[in-house]
């Protein structure tokens, strides 16, 4: 019997992949400024890393300026941006390659100094981050973070519109599909756990609740796009930005089990190892496997992330763990990343300082292992 690898294809939703090395959401803060719309440099980055049938999934984009937290960002709410990140898609296509967009409000993560007329960010309730790092502000200093606004119910409406419409303009620019952040603390996830959602309503309380904003901001994208272009991302045993559900199993069990019968593309799951892998280093031993917990009971196609080398990645995808891995830091630092999983060639190191922000520099100057040999 011939055991699945990082190179055999697979489908996912309509999209026939070729290779199931997927690139991971990644934010990296070089999107014009003020416009937040994606720009050439941006789409030199996506096009260097864009494989014929690889899926690169972009980067974190806010669906409504409220859920903007992290300077230079690209939206998705303005014609602007569309018409950027229609630069960006057009160009992986060209290449043969498919993209999603990850669709994202950070909630309770944003500083007042991003908010639209110096609000408080909102978040299912007023429960301030309370970790060692500080809230970015809007001039890239650092300061605590701000006991966010509590939703009202009312307004809640009003979130999962903005999701709607986000996943309307993700279409309009051209998108092969669009995934749901569920993860890493933000705005879905505070509303998921416990830890920071205190709600008395429908959406607060017991489980099936607090998984309601989830579902019903998944359902508004499947009604845009159809259940077969929609992902959802989730981090069941994170820690990020202030979050963990103290006993993740009965809740993401519920979640999983509300998301098989509508036939999304796929699930990602982070591993735990790598928790706040966007801002230091973690390497956890000893924790659970997201992936082994989630795979008996998600039916459908499982993307893993966190911690994966080449050959983690292909045991998991042979073991039938996974059906494919999405790579984050190693993506940034080789953008000819299946090529060298491929051939086993040497990976070069990332540079955690050129992150966020900045120009070329650790963005598209990574070089290529082999410039001249045939894609
Ligand atoms: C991230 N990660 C992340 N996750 C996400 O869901 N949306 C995002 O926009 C980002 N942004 C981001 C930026 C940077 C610079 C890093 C390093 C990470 C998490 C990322 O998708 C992935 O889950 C982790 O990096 C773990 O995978 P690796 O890096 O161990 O392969």
């Amino acid at each position: 019997m011939n055991f699945p690898s990082l190179f055999s294809p697979l489908d996912a939703g309509p999209c026939h992949l070729k290779h199931r090395v997927v690139m991971a959401p990644l934010t990296r803060m070089r999107a014009a400024r003020p416009s937040l719309a994606p720009r050439p440099l941006n789409a030199q980055y996506y096009t260097q890393r864009a494989t014929p049938g690889g899926l690169l999934i972009a980067e974190a984009s806010p669906v409504v300026a409220s859920g903007f937290g992290n300077p230079g960002v690209p939206g998705i709410w303005s014609e602007a941006q569309v018409a950027g990140w229609r630069a960006v898609v057009d160009a992986v296509h060209a290449r043969g390659g498919f993209i999603f967009l990850q669709l994202w409000h950070v909630g309770r993560v944003s500083h007042s100094s991003f908010q639209p007329g110096g609000a408080l960010p909102v978040a299912p309730s007023a429960v301030a981050i309370s970790t060692d790092f500080k809230a970015m502000t809007s001039d890239g200093k650092v300061a605590a973070y701000e006991t966010p606004r509590a939703l009202e119910t009312a307004e809640i409406a009003g979130i999962i519109e903005n999701f709607r419409t986000a996943a309307r303009n993700a279409m309009d620019a051209g998108f092969d599909g669009v995934e749901i952040h569920g993860a890493n603390g933000y705005l879905l996830e505070q509303f998921l756990q416990s830890r920071s959602n205190r709600r008395t309503d429908r959406y607060g309380g017991g489980i099936e609740n607090r998984a309601r904003l989830l579902l019903e901001v998944t359902q508004a994208a499947i009604d845009v796009w159809g259940a077969n272009r929609v992902g959802v991302r989730l981090s069941p045993y994170g820690i990020a930005n202030d979050s963990g559900e103290a006993d993740p199993m009965p809740l993401y069990t519920h979640v999983v089990e509300r998301l098989n019968p509508l036939g999304l593309a796929y699930l990602h799951v982070i591993e735990p190892r790598s928790s706040g892998a966007g801002r230091a280093e973690v390497n956890w031993q000893n924790v659970p496997s997201a992936m082994m917990l989630f795979r008996p009971i998600w039916k459908g196609v499982l993307i893993a992330a966190g911690g994966f080398t080449g050959e983690a990645a292909n045991e998991a995808i042979a073991a039938g763990h996974a059906d494919a891995v999405a790579f984050g830091r190693i993506f940034i630092a080789n953008p000819d990343l299946p090529r060298r999983l491929q051939r086993g060639w040497p990976l070069n190191p990332y540079n955690r300082a050129t992150f966020y922000g900045g120009e070329e520099a650790g963005y598209t100057d990574y070089p290529f292992y082999d410039e001249m040999a045939p894609a």
